[in-house]
């Protein structure tokens, strides 16, 4: 694959999960070898639900911080905060404009979102546009993002269309990168959900940073299906496909070689090796989180990826402004 743009990014609102990590940061630090990568804390998307500030505050510095535990090189990877890039509310808007009612109404996440609610942000509601304007100030061509988060590409690539036939080919058209095992790891206590730090049952979900005693815990208790095999079959076996899906790519084996690794044993000495398996990845990363927290050296990274983030977003900002029409600004 030629060298390509990539852009994703996380809420900072709450801890990080093992879905997110599976889902979404593993590929972030797989591409950031090959391509030109942009990866971001979006903590104007955290504000379309209520926040606390200093909770708000903490959680897009413990984000910063997973980023480069996990294994993103500040060098390669630009990493930064959505506020600190102004084009995003400004794209953010004029997509906001190109989108329509009915397609912001069919999307899944705000349906559930809203769900139940008396009173929903607007926000909520336009979220879907501001997350276009994210990928597509990039000319991003691939957005690694979990299953969940299809749809909302699939109306980027629907805005980004409907700008270039309207105003003349700006903007890129981007893809989905979506894992082929663990696209959506699911609650521990119900294989129906997926795993979310929102979830008020702190037992179905691993944090990156759940201590290693928590994590085995966790995974001892987790729901398990009828039977005792040790085979994939996400209809049938949902519970033990996800610990599957897990284990897979915590330890790199296939879900085929996981199988008949485990012919014959029961799901008791199956739960132990996940166990050990996710402990294995997540110990390192909770020690390097630890030093990066303790160094300081967040602030300098997202100086110095906001800098480079602004670079391509404003060029392409200016782009889009000048085709639609507005009159732009003197340059010096
Ligand atoms: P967010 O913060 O909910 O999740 C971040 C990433 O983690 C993935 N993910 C999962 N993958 C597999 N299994 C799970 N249980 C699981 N839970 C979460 C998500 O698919 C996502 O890739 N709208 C986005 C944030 C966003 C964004 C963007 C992403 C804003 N602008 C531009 C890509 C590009 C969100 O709320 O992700």
């Amino acid at each position: 694959m030629s060298k390509q743009r990539v852009l994703s990014g996380i809420q900072p609102s709450g801890k990080l999960t093992l879905g997110n990590y599976i889902g979404a940061m593993i590929n972030y630090v797989a591409l950031q070898h090959e391509h030109d990568c942009y990866y971001m804390i979006v903590d104007l998307h955290a504000i379309t639900v209520p926040q606390e500030p200093a909770a708000l505050r903490e959680q897009s510095e413990a984000v910063a911080a997973l980023f480069v535990a996990v294994g993103l090189d500040p060098a390669k990877a630009a990493i930064f905060l959505q506020s600190h890039v102004r084009a995003h509310a400004e794209l953010g808007w004029i997509m906001t404009t190109l989108s329509y009612m009915g397609e912001l109404e069919r999307m899944t996440q705000f349906k559930d979102k809203a769900a139940g609610k008396d009173a929903v942000g607007a926000g909520l509601f336009t979220y879907p546009a501001l997350m276009a304007a994210d990928i597509l100030l990039y000319k991003t061509k691939l957005v690694p993002v979990g299953e969940d988060q299809k749809q909302h590409l699939e109306l980027t690539r629907d805005l980004a269309g409907r700008f270039n036939h309207r105003f003349g080919e700006t903007l890129v058209v981007p893809e989905p990168f979506i894992p082929k095992v663990g696209a959506r790891i699911m609650s521990l206590d119900d294989a129906t959900k997926k795993m979310s730090k929102s979830n008020p049952n702190p037992g179905s979900y691993i944090a990156l940073l759940d201590s290693p005693d928590d994590i085995r815990k966790k995974i001892s208790r987790a729901k398990t299906d009828l039977g005792r095999e040790i085979v994939f079959d996400p209809a049938e076996k949902p519970e033990i496909s996800n610990l599957m899906s897990i284990f897979s790519q915590c330890t790199g084996k296939s879900l085929d070689e996981i199988q008949k690794d485990y012919e014959g044993q029961g799901y008791g000495t199956f739960k132990k090796d996940v166990a050990e398996a996710v402990v294995s990845v997540l110990e390192p990363i909770q020690r390097k989180y630890a030093d990066i927290r303790a160094s300081g050296e967040i602030h300098r990274i997202l100086k110095d990826g906001a800098e480079r983030a602004s670079a391509v977003a404003e060029t392409t900002v200016r782009e889009v402004k000048e085709a639609m029409g507005f009159v732009l600004p003197a340059r010096d």
